[in-house]
């Protein structure tokens, strides 16, 4: 190692960032009420905080939506120059913010601004009776995906700016536990500055990586790159597409939400099987796989504790790789652009991503592409 590498370790070393977990992610809607009802009722969510007029705000309204240790936030605009209508108007419905709980917001926001982030909020301090938010917001590779760095004193609500909800309206389904994976997709050609990005500003490390060989279709084709912050809580994979003889789900996303972002959000269970029958129950649509992919599955998985039946019932997938298998599925596009989904997995033992699944995905969105008429075509101004 040269001396000149050593020293830009050490000075990496000493500016860590020091990322625990995901503390929230924050969607901007079009109409945050109803969005609010919809992942209550569809996906067991809990309305537990809100700010809005009626607390002081005046240019958008907010809900908080916890389940277990996942907490979303829903905001809409309340004017039309608000921001957050602009990113509505030009996104759609779409993830804004990935907020990361640290324990020193102000030193990762310093080392993060030393590194190369471009500053979207100056550490603030909100305070309460209960306790206190501390709170700074940085933008990821692009500015309509932001980072917000908080910590909580004294204080297990949200945040002092909000007031408490009791909601009328949930179907808690205890069995999700986390967020376990985000996936951003990225424009051709963009996806190495966007792993950069993860690695040298935000201190995460390269996890996985995979090329259009492993993921790819006899039509569409995309790359990963999957890194992971030092405690391996916080894990994003950014996809960007292959050109191929159709146009890959990568770039059909980026032609629909105009640019790039969030394209799935990956929820863990310990019993996937019980979360997606009472998603279904409750109308939540999935991707369809078809039977030819359950014939010769259990040869295929080997020996697992797991409801065969029920699995190729609901449509679920199944992969293996040396360390133990894992369940996966996948929701449609949550809003009528397709842009953001769901996805619900299940892990023992495996730490991957579903390789053996990747052809039988994109084969499924596939169907759903040809079914919008984007498989081929380029949507009309
Ligand atoms: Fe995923």
């Amino acid at each position: 190692m040269t001396v000149q590498a050593s020293e830009r370790t050490q000075i990496q070393e000493k500016n860590a960032l020091h990322l625990e977990e995901i503390d929230y992610v924050e969607f901007y809607v079009g109409n945050a009420r109803q969005a609010a009802h919809f992942f209550c009722t569809a996906f067991g969510f809990t309305s537990v905080a809100y700010a809005g007029l009626e607390t002081g705000w005046r240019d958008r309204s907010s809900y908080v939506l916890k389940q277990s240790n996942i907490c979303f936030v829903v905001t809409s605009a309340l004017t039309p120059d608000s921001p957050v209508a602009e990113f509505v108007k030009l996104h759609g419905d779409g993830v804004y913010d990935i907020a990361l709980r640290v324990d020193d917001v102000h030193a990762t926001f310093k080392s993060a601004v030393m590194r190369g982030a471009k500053p979207i909020l100056e550490p603030v301090t909100i305070a309460g009776e209960a306790g206190c938010l501390v709170k700074a917001t940085i933008a990821s590779y692009s500015n309509d995906l932001v980072h917000s760095f908080v910590h909580r004193h004294h204080n297990t609500e949200f945040s002092p700016e909000y007031v408490p909800l009791s909601s009328q309206f949930s179907t808690p389904i205890p069995e999700l536990i986390e967020i376990d994976h985000i996936v951003i997709n990225v424009e051709l050609g963009k996806m190495d500055g966007w792993a950069k990005f993860y690695s040298s500003v935000m201190d995460f490390y390269a996890f996985q990586e995979f090329t259009s060989r492993d993921i790819s279709t006899l039509n569409t084709a995309l790359s990963s790159k999957v890194l992971q912050n030092k405690t391996g809580q916080v894990r994003f994979a950014v996809n960007e597409p292959v050109i191929g003889s159709g146009r890959s789900q990568v770039q059909e996303y980026l032609d629909f939400y105009q640019g790039s972002g969030v394209q799935h959000i990956a929820l863990r269970t310990n019993s996937i099987v019980k979360v997606v029958q009472q998603w279904r129950i409750n109308g939540v649509e999935f991707l369809y796989t078809p039977d030819a992919y359950y014939d010769g599955l259990r040869q295929r998985i080997g020996e697992m504790n797991e409801d065969w039946d029920a699995i190729r019932d609901l449509n679920i997938l199944v992969d293996r790789d040396h360390e133990g298998y894992l369940l996966q599925i996948f929701t449609k596009p949550l809003t009528d652009r397709p842009t953001v989904f769901l996805e619900i997995i299940q892990r023992n033992g495996s730490k991957g991503f579903g390789n053996g699944n990747f052809k039988a995905l994109f084969e499924a969105i596939e169907r759903e592409q040809a079914n919008r008429g984007t498989l081929y075509s380029i949507p009309e101004d």
